[in-house]
């Protein structure tokens, strides 16, 4: 799904990033990883399911071998503000102990999620934990969030496609683009 499908649907704003921009900031991410972690074992937790995108296109531009394990948490309901409870839905598989790890994000919005989200893995002995997100909204922060590599700094406006959902819907859009104001306000 595309550009040409938001044209004609009513719930879309506008394109706000193009594929074409994703892949370039996605393939200068995995240069700068590839650099950071060379010599070292490296595991990618994906954030479902939001991340699922961002992991896919990310894993394959890294020019190494990487293990990918997937954590499902949830911090929202259908709605479209952090309640700031964090519940585990899925752990991970793997055994956190001396590796280094890598949590791929789609977006952070207040940080509470991923503020959370760090903790808990720290608390399990690993040998490092550091954040990649796609996206970030500056002015959402409320929890300060140390993030390693980020993709885009965006304003404060609800964006859906590329992994990104309102209500489950528009995962599948390769661009990223604007909800409409009148769909959540
Ligand atoms: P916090 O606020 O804890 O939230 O940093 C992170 C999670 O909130 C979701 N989120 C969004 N999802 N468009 C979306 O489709 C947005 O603009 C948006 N802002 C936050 C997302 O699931 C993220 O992992
Ligand atoms: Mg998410």
């Amino acid at each position: 799904m595309d550009a040409k499908q938001i044209e004609g649907d009513l719930a879309l704003d506008q394109t706000y990033i193009s594929e074409a921009e994703i892949q370039a900031r996605l393939r200068e991410l995995a240069g700068e990883i590839s650099e950071d972690y060379d010599g070292k074992d490296l595991l990618l937790v994906g954030v479902l399911k939001g991340a699922v995108m961002v992991m896919a296109d990310l894993a394959r531009a890294l020019e190494r071998d990487v293990e990918m394990d997937w954590m499902a948490v949830s911090s929202y309901g259908s709605g479209t503000t952090s309640s700031g409870v964090v519940r585990i839905l899925k752990d991970l598989d793997a055994d956190l102990t001396d590796r280094h790890v890598l949590i791929v994000e789609d977006i952070i919005d207040s940080g509470l999620t991923l503020s959370w989200l760090t903790s808990n893995l720290r608390s399990r002995k690993p040998a490092s934990v550091e954040i990649c997100t796609l996206l970030r909204k500056p002015e959402a922060l409320k929890m300060a969030v140390d993030v390693r590599y980020v993709g885009f700094d965006i304003p404060n406006a609800f964006v859906v496609g590329y992994g990104l959902d309102y209500d489950e819907r528009y995962r599948n859009l390769r661009d990223i683009a604007t909800l409409a104001p009148h769909v959540y306000s």
